[in-house]
């Protein structure tokens, strides 16, 4: 009997059930995987950089809620392997073309007893690290099932030096840490919604050893599964995967055939190969959407961070505790300081028009903002319903006659099931009055209650939501999403998330040290663009409200502002500060005017997490070049050289740098602008102020 299936499965080209307890190895280049039984049985892997151990002989598994799951003995029923290397184009990104070289060990695996389950274990190496994933094949004993939780490990070879957060379901809006792994302490961290047991962090994490490498952690391709935390031994320096638990406590309901998202391991010697890795973007999906000439790269101003400062109000009315869907808005007296009413808007559009930025944001624009922070009010927003005093209709008019989108914003308030439920004449409504893009918003604790912003439910439902906006051919930003897993590859028209700790922290809590901005493109970014929402002037905050933003301040000059649209890559990037503050400064706002948000070539020409970054970056479909340099707390000098621009073209650089005495704290708003030709010879000398920042315009002098 046993023989004869052996030989149907040959014929058949499947492997043979032969048990096989070899390692199998795959490598490329100087990375190279391998995977083994151990002495007990369980299958595990190992990543080594050169003769170096990246990750040592670490576990993998999965348990089933069932009980018979993937976390005991297994055999090996077979192995294949594969080289791939082709090329693809992003719709938009950091280069024009992306190479996705890998060589793929297939390792079929099987429970040698009843019931006989079988798992397949995929590995990708890349010259610049490994993924890779569970499959389930379709089988008679794997067909509905629940995973209650994922056993796979990552032995650290020693005491790294980790950036982290602490490990909520609910929010990554937290300052990262860096310590050794065996001082991660989640418990004194300020509290925001935290529910993580101590020594739980989150992905994207950045590690660094002492003999030099950088290693990041974290996954591709988030779908139909919850997010990846990780639990810290700080003895042992080993991470454990901790799924994202769902209302149920199980972690995810999946039917066979499926897998998992890919387990991601990032390494190198230099920093910037990190921040230049495509090895996520690689692991995803291409888009399926039949035409993608409708996504647009964009900036944008918006009727928003006036609200963040106190100077003006999202909700129209100072009523609260009524019921707000269905309530007679004209009755309610306005409370004088709504910010999204028609004039408002109306002079952002003007302002948007005068300075070339694509579209107008404009939160608040709907009833629902008295009671809106409410966690058990399920339905606040009905997304269609305008305040009075927001004429929708005369200001689709009006921005169109001005060549201006609007951008629309939908704060769910995390009333998900509200959401969904009107998300379908939410888009028709956008449709209707010309809206092609919208901004979600996740605020407070989710509903379904119970579920986490990071577990299955809520995945399914950001995924769901890309998916959705872009059969209406509509672009979505979201905030308070589950940090990005590069999933913008399949879902071109999610052109960022939030999921981080953004620049508005400075405005209404102690704000984001100046060191974030130097961490993020190392942990947040490795997985997509970030809504950051750079660029305030107006860096000391008590001018707008001196009553309510006393000593609230944003931690940078105002040059490192300028910088951050080219370090903190998004393809959506908000003129964040008020049109009366650019207004003061038009000599330094022509370089938010001129940054592209779309490029051909990206080049990392200077990195260190927690310290320094300096990016260049060549404006898609032009000669031009842009150059961004910040700096953490301490006042740097950056020497770069400019080899990479064109031979034998000669450029004009506009360097706008912190001015003489400049610091983030004590003089924030001093900088310089000096204007040079340059060549691929030259080579600039940017002195960065404590906290401070450069950026650099590179374009062609006309012959
Ligand atoms: C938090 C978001 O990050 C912010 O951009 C928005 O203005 C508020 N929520 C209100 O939706
Ligand atoms: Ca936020």
């Amino acid at each position: 009997m046993k023989n004869s299936l052996i030989v149907v499965l040959l014929a058949a080209g499947l492997p043979a059930l032969a048990q096989n307890t070899a390692p199998l190895t795959a490598r490329l280049d100087k990375v190279s995987l391998t995977f083994a039984l151990s002495p007990d049985g369980r299958p595990t892997y190992a990543v080594q950089l050169g003769p170096k151990p990246v990750i040592n002989t670490s576990r993998l598994g999965l348990e089933l809620a069932d009980g018979k799951g993937f976390d005991g003995p297994l055999e090996v029923t077979g192995s294949e392997t594969k080289n791939v290397d082709e090329s693809w184009n992003p719709v938009w990104g950091e280069v024009k073309t992306i190479r996705n070289h890998y060589q793929q060990l297939t390792v079929h695996l099987r429970q040698p007893q009843a019931p006989g389950r079988r798992l397949d274990v995929v590995f990708r190496v890349f010259a610049d690290g490994v993924g890779f994933r569970y499959e389930f094949p379709q089988q008679p004993n794997l067909t509905y099932f629940v995973v209650q939780q994922e056993k796979t490990e990552f032995n650290l070879p020693a005491n790294h030096k980790a950036f982290w957060i602490p490990g909520d379901y609910d929010s990554n809006e937290y300052t990262y840490s860096t310590t050794r792994l065996s001082e991660v302490n989640t418990t004194p961290i300020e509290p925001i919604q935290l529910k993580a047991a101590a020594q739980r962090i989150q992905t994207p994490l950045m590690l660094k050893s002492d003999d030099g490498l950088y290693v990041n952690i974290h996954e591709a391709a988030l779908v139909n599964y919850p997010a990846m935390m990780l639990n810290v031994n700080t003895k042992s320096f080993s991470l454990s995967s901790q799924l994202v638990p769902s209302a149920t406590g199980a972690a995810a309901y999946l039917q066979a055939p499926e897998h998992t998202p890919w387990r991601t391991i990032i390494v190198s010697d230099k920093a910037p190969e990190v921040l230049g890795s495509k090895l996520i973007l690689n692991l995803n999906e291409p888009t399926k959407f039949p035409t993608t000439d409708w996504i647009k790269p964009q900036k944008f101003v918006g009727v928003w961070w006036e609200m963040h400062v106190n100077k003006a109000s999202w909700n129209y009315a100072d009523t609260s505790n009524i019921k707000l869907v269905g309530t007679d808005w004209s009755k309610l007296k306005a409370n004088g300081h709504h910010g999204a009413n028609t004039a408002n808007v109306k002079r952002y559009i003007d302002f948007a028009a005068k300075h070339g930025l694509q579209s107008v944001l404009v939160e608040g624009w709907n009833v629902g903002w008295e009671d809106w922070a409410n966690n058990w009010k399920e339905e606040v927003f009905d997304f269609v319903t305008p305040y009075p005093d927001f004429n929708v209709q005369e200001l689709q008019t009006y921005a169109a006659s001005k060549g201006v989108k609007l951008m629309m914003h939908h704060e769910t308030s995390s009333s998900v099931t509200n959401y969904e439920r009107r998300q379908d004449a939410a888009y028709r409504f956008m449709k209707q009055y010309g809206y092609d893009a919208v901004k979600t918003g996740y605020v407070g604790r989710i509903i379904p209650r119970g579920e986490h912003h990071d577990g299955q439910w809520m995945v399914n439902h950001y995924n769901r939501t890309a998916q959705k906006t872009g059969e209406n051919q509509l672009m979505v930003d979201m905030h308070e999403s589950v940090r990005p897993t590069g999933l913008h590859r399949t879902y071109p028209n999610w052109l960022a998330s939030e999921a981080a700790r953004g620049n508005e922290f400075n405005a209404w809590s102690t704000g984001n040290p100046p060191e974030h901005e130097t961490i993020l493109p190392f942990t947040r970014l490795m997985g997509g663009p970030m809504d950051y929402t750079p660029g305030i002037f107006q860096i000391k905050l008590e001018g707008w409200n001196p009553e309510r933003n006393q000593g609230k301040q944003v931690h940078t000059t105002l040059a490192k502002q300028l910088a951050l649209y080219v370090t903190m890559y998004s393809p959506v990037q908000m003129a964040a500060d008020l049109p009366e503050a650019y207004e003061q400064h038009l000599d330094a706002f022509q370089f938010i005017k001129d940054v592209a948000v779309d490029w051909d070539d990206t080049r990392i020409l200077l990195a260190e997490p927690g310290d320094y970054l300096t990016t260049a970056r060549k404006a898609k479909g032009t000669e031009e070049w842009y150059v961004g340099s910040i700096t953490d707390e301490k006042a740097r000098t950056q020497t770069i050289t400019l080899d990479f621009l064109t031979p034998g073209t000669t450029y004009e650089a506009t360097i706008y740098a912190d001015g003489k005495g400049a610091s983030w704290d004590k003089n924030p708003q001093a900088y310089q602008i000096r204007r040079q030709k340059v060549s691929n010879k030259s080579t600039l000398k940017l002195q960065l102020a404590a906290g401070g920042g450069a950026a650099i315009s590179l374009k062609p002098v006309n012959k």
